[in-house]
């Protein structure tokens, strides 16, 4: 894909799809609960038609009707060996979650996926859940894994590691053990999970002491299916607030906005550098915030984060960082170490492809340190992506502002928003 400059800005009502994270959960809890589940403004993007598919193949009646699904639950126990590996192409959300439900099945099962998903560390879900007395047949710390599936035992969990694929991976092996299960996080991350099992009966207790919460849920408590309006998804939606942030000219709405206090980071971060957004009509949606968005050109100012809200944005490094490529002054972003375990080494890729454009750019152990240019002359248009379609986005955007970007490999968008192109030229953009 070619990114171009574009003339008079982002405009419009832009069209959002359906956020990805609850979109998985949603096929997830429902497909253990009882009943009938309809969703709505379900993402139908390649990630969570893994999980879709892999629930299919583990016996669960799932029907689609455009971005509907119906899910037929039978219940914590119902689930079926799958005939065939499981294979969950690019989602690490798929790969973590899935680890943790089925090594509290009676069946075995091989979960695999594509050459990224294969290279991200599986030892963060693999090791809380052997405390609980998983077992799995593997020796890499990597995918494919074959998960041994056994009844486990109710725990007291510490996770350490800032993720909320490992915490809700243990929360679905919690489920189907006896007595209570507590899970320590040690660092606050999406608690879309929590929500959900919350609304579909689940006994979860929740308690906060400082930074670390107290999650206990009780084991074998039936779930009972309701139907789920997915909100519109906030990481996507940062790619069209940056673009309208820095191209002059530019004036957006975007509606039903996933407004998770436990996500929100990348709005904060933009309020501290002066983005005019303008949020209202807050509400509550099945269970999450939604709030809906106005957004103009702004002449951004560079900013300092501190570790702490790198967990409540941690998907939107590479879209801040092209606002930050254009502030007034340098930008600091502290502790993004997790960055190198996504979809790509994310925080390389971003150094060297704002390098490539022909800006300043530096990391420091785990700090990213960005000092725009007054103008951008790429010193090489070619972006390397690395099949990471939060990459190839957020240079499509970087190219709306400088012209003539070459995104390698950018089918990877299809990940999470198959209609980027198309809904971002409409709104003014110029890729091809
Ligand atoms: C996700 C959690 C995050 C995030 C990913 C989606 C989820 O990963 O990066 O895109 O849906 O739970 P980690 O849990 O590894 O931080």
């Amino acid at each position: 894909m070619i990114s171009n400059k574009i003339q008079s800005g982002i405009n419009g009502n832009i069209e959002i799809p359906g956020d990805k994270s609850i979109s998985h959960r949603s096929i997830i809890i429902p497909s253990i609960s009882s009943g009938i589940s309809e969703i709505n403004n379900i993402l139908m993007s390649d990630d969570v038609m893994h999980t879709l598919k892999a629930f299919k193949s583990l016996g669960v009646e799932i029907v689609q009707e455009n971005n509907k699904i119906f899910v037929h639950g039978k219940g914590l126990n119902s689930l079926l060996k799958s005939k065939t590996n499981i294979y969950l192409g690019n989602s690490g959300t798929s790969a973590r979650l899935l680890t943790g439900l089925l090594a509290s099945q009676s069946f075995n099962s091989i979960i695999e996926g594509d050459k990224s998903l294969s290279s991200r560390p599986m030892k963060r879900i693999m090791e809380p859940l052997k405390l609980m007395g998983a077992e799995f047949k593997n020796t890499s710390g990597k995918l494919p894994l074959k998960i041994i599936g056994k009844k486990l035992k109710n725990s007291r969990i510490t996770i350490d590691v800032p993720s909320a694929q490992i915490k809700s991976g243990v929360l679905l092996a919690a489920l189907n053990t006896e007595g209570v299960s507590t899970i320590i996080e040690k660092n606050i991350t999406r608690d879309h999970t929590e929500n959900m099992l919350k609304s579909f009966g689940a006994n979860i207790d929740i308690k906060k002491n400082g930074d670390e919460t107290y999650i206990s849920i009780d084991g074998n408590k039936k779930l009972t299916s309701k139907k789920i309006d997915v909100p519109s998804d906030l990481s996507s939606s940062a790619f069209f607030i940056v673009a309208a942030l820095i191209n002059k000219g530019s004036k957006i709405k975007i509606e039903n906005i996933n407004l998770n206090p436990t996500r929100d980071g990348i709005l904060r971060a933009l309020k501290k550098m002066g983005a005019k957004i303008n949020i209202k009509n807050k509400r509550n949606l099945c269970g999450e915030y939604v709030a809906d968005f106005d957004v103009e050109y702004t002449e951004l100012n560079g900013c300092e984060l501190d570790s702490k809200i790198a967990k409540l944005m941690i998907d939107e490094y590479p879209i801040l960082s092209i606002a930050a490529a254009f502030a007034n002054g340098p930008s600091l972003f502290r502790g993004l170490g997790e960055l190198r375990f996504k979809e790509s080494n994310r925080l390389e890729l971003i150094k060297l492809n704002l390098i490539s454009c022909g800006c300043d750019c530096e990391v420091v152990n785990d700090d990213l340190l960005i000092k725009p240019s007054k103008k951008y002359n790429p010193i090489n248009n070619n972006i390397r992506t690395d099949f990471d379609h939060r990459i190839a986005m957020s240079f499509a955007v970087m190219g709306s502002k400088i012209g003539n970007l070459l995104i390698k490999e950018s089918d990877s968008i299809n990940t999470s928003f198959p209609n980027f192109i198309n809904i971002f030229n409409k709104a003014g953009g110029n890729l091809l």
